[in-house]
């Protein structure tokens, strides 16, 4: 049976002025639902779009709306709930309250709470796509992240300004998702050291122009941070993204297949887990000249050599004890592909996603995925999101290890 995280762990729901406040209201509704004692805090605004009775009816606590609400109430006095709380989740958030927290500001409840809090805390944006992507915006984003704050979303979408673009909140049940891994306490992997790779590689075509596809490194990040939930050491190696790697993972940038494969290769002896979720670019230009390359007005004829393959190695080089786990993005039949490709790469799980015009997988939230194991039992996950497909994932390489013996380099 599915372990139920959420019973009796204290959240708090932060709901900040952005029209999708009322989805917050099934956030609470969910939370509350599993066990959660749900603290609803609005700020000045969320009050204005949804009513604070509304949450109290939903989750049977009384919300805080005003920073000396804990004069009456003083089960919500800021610092007690700082300590007492398993997340705060702040959904929507605004790019006000990013920018508060970002810069440390402290004029409300929810943003002086966030600077008492040692809590895991998970923002789930959601603003006009302007905004998003305002470079204020980016950069308080950026701190957040570097500073370990979690996020979930935002996607792309019609939003209620009537533009189309990154900026509208992400589905309820996908922040659930991300939520749920952050109040979980299970310690399957602790002392496992987990290796990923994550995003694209880019080979180089001159010095200004290379070859690469459209990986985010959204599966790796979801990845890295289900791995250490669970109590892994992580290492993510990762070709040039948008996102870090989650605060707490150990980080190597690479930018070439070649790089990549160097890279796992050392790290290989001593991992216990080996997790390639990397869109790795099976071929590079022979030649890169030095000096960028001019139009001829001819047409230009490009020769491409093989790149290593990362996860083959591996699964040559494999040490008795270790797990090896791989991704096939696939636009065909992921059955039949994937199988072919376990004949190939005879590794412990692979995840087949499929992918192509108009599907998910590169750069979205979500994947539409089976699992296929060693001996090609499948499991058909559906269309879930990527923290679901991790979870997957370790639960079945958490129950692989319980059956091996360690790995023998551990230094
Ligand atoms: O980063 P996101 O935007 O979140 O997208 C996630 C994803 C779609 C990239 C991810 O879910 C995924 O499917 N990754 C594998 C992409 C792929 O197509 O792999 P492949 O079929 O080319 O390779 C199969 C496996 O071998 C993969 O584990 C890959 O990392 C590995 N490989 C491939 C080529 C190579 N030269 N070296 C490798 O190690």
């Amino acid at each position: 049976m599915k372990r139920n995280t959420w019973n009796n762990r204290e959240v708090v729901l932060g709901v900040t002025g952005s029209i999708a406040a009322y989805k917050a209201c099934e956030l609470a509704s969910r939370m509350t639902e599993l066990g959660a004692k749900v603290i609803p805090v609005l700020t000045h605004s969320a009050a204005e779009l949804v009513g604070p009775s509304t949450f109290e009816a939903i989750t049977g606590q009384r919300a805080v709306t005003a920073m000396f609400d804990s004069l009456q109430n003083p089960d919500v006095e800021h610092i007690t709930v700082a300590s007492r709380a398993s997340l705060f989740l702040i959904a929507p958030a605004t790019a006000n309250i990013l920018a508060k927290a970002a810069n440390g500001l402290a004029d409300d409840w929810l943003s002086t709470t966030l600077l008492v809090t040692r809590a895991p805390i998970l923002f789930a944006p959601a603003m006009n796509t302007n905004m998003y992507a305002h470079p204020a915006t980016q950069a308080n984003l950026n701190t957040l992240r570097a500073r370990g704050c979690h996020f979930v979303g935002p996607e792309s979408g019609r939003l209620a300004c009537r533009t189309v673009g990154p900026g509208r909140l992400i589905d309820p049940p996908v922040i659930l998702e991300a939520a749920s891994l952050l109040v979980d306490d299970r310690d399957d992997l602790a002392d496992k050291r987990v290796l990923i790779t994550s995003g694209a590689t880019r080979e180089a075509l001159d010095p200004v122009r290379y070859l690469s596809n459209r990986s985010s490194g959204k599966m790796g990040y979801a990845l890295a941070l289900e791995a250490m939930a669970r109590g892994a050491q992580v290492t993510v190696i990762t070709g040039p993204t948008e996102i870090a790697p989650p605060h707490g993972a150990e980080r190597i940038d690479i930018e070439t297949a070649e790089e990549m494969a160097e890279a796992v290769a050392q790290r290989l002896p001593e991992t216990d887990v080996f997790v390639a979720a990397a869109a790795v670019a099976d071929y590079r230009p022979a030649h890169a000249p030095s000096v960028k390359q001019k139009r001829t007005g001819q047409p230009l004829q490009l020769e491409l050599v093989e790149n290593p393959d990362v996860l083959g190695r591996a699964c040559s080089q494999r040490k008795h004890g270790q797990v090896l786990v791989g991704f096939a993005a696939e636009t065909g039949d992921l059955e039949e592909m994937g199988r072919e490709k376990l004949r190939n790469k005879p590794v412990d799980l692979l995840v087949v996603n499929r992918v192509g015009p108009g599907q998910c997988g590169f750069g979205a939230g979500s994947l539409d995925a089976l699992i296929l194991d060693g001996s090609a039992t499948v499991t058909d996950l559906g269309h879930v999101g990527k923290e679901t497909v991790a979870q997957a994932v370790f639960d079945r390489v958490a129950q692989s290890l319980r059956g091996r013996a360690p790995t023998e380099t551990h230094i």
